[in-house]
């Protein structure tokens, strides 16, 4: 993740393409119960982070350098869209019972879209940075923006050519090792050494 952009736009047809791989993500039952809000416009992008950054835990330097991406895509999950289509003949799920699904795929299958958008932005040579909307400014965002309450922003993404930026601190937890985390034919706890 990147949290620091230039100036520099990202171009309609890199936009696009991001998009483009994003609707090809896949989702349980084909729901594709998922919407994209897409913000380039200033005055657009103002409202987001109006709306969005009111008591956030990051500090100043964080709003200013994610201020500067030129391109804002929220992912919305629509939990609705998985209950209907497991509803269709095929599924059979009449009761819209949700603890007949065993993760919230609506939630997955958004998230799946965005990595897709993540991998297209590396491979566009752009940068992004995937982070949430706090809980209490959901309300403000969906009123800034006319979004129904059916569909739920699971994060956004700040997308944009790459300034020099400050890492994560959350990097300094290092990356955990495959030994520790992957389990070959049988759950092994990691050894207390
Ligand atoms: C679900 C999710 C939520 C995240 N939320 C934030 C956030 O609110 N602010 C932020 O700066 N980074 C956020 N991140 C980025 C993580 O901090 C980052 O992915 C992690 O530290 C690993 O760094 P890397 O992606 O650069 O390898 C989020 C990432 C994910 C997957």
């Amino acid at each position: 993740m990147v949290r620091n952009f230039t100036d520099e736009p990202v171009s309609a047809t890199q936009r696009d393409r991001i998009l483009a791989n994003a609707l090809h993500a896949p989702s349980a039952g084909f729901s594709q119960g998922w919407a994209f809000l897409v913000l380039e416009e200033p005055p657009d992008r103002d409202r987001f982070w109006s709306a969005t950054a009111g008591e956030q835990d990051e500090p100043d330097s964080w709003l200013a350098g994610m201020r500067r991406a030129p391109l804002l895509v929220v992912p919305l999950a629509n939990k609705d869209a998985y209950l209907d289509r497991y509803t269709e003949p095929d599924k059979g799920w009449t009761d819209r019972d949700e603890s007949r699904w065993p993760a919230p795929y609506w939630h997955i299958d958004t998230g799946m879209a965005s990595l897709l958008m993540l991998l297209t932005v590396v491979d566009e040579e752009l940068a992004a940075c995937f982070f949430g909307i706090p809980p209490d400014r959901i309300s403000p965002f969906r009123e800034a923006f006319g979004v129904p309450s059916a569909y739920q922003p699971i994060g956004a993404l700040a997308i944009g050519h790459r300034a020099p930026d400050r890492r994560s601190p959350s990097l300094r937890r290092g990356r955990r090792e495959a030994a520790e985390v992957v389990h070959h034919g049988q759950w092994h706890a990691p050894s207390a050494t």
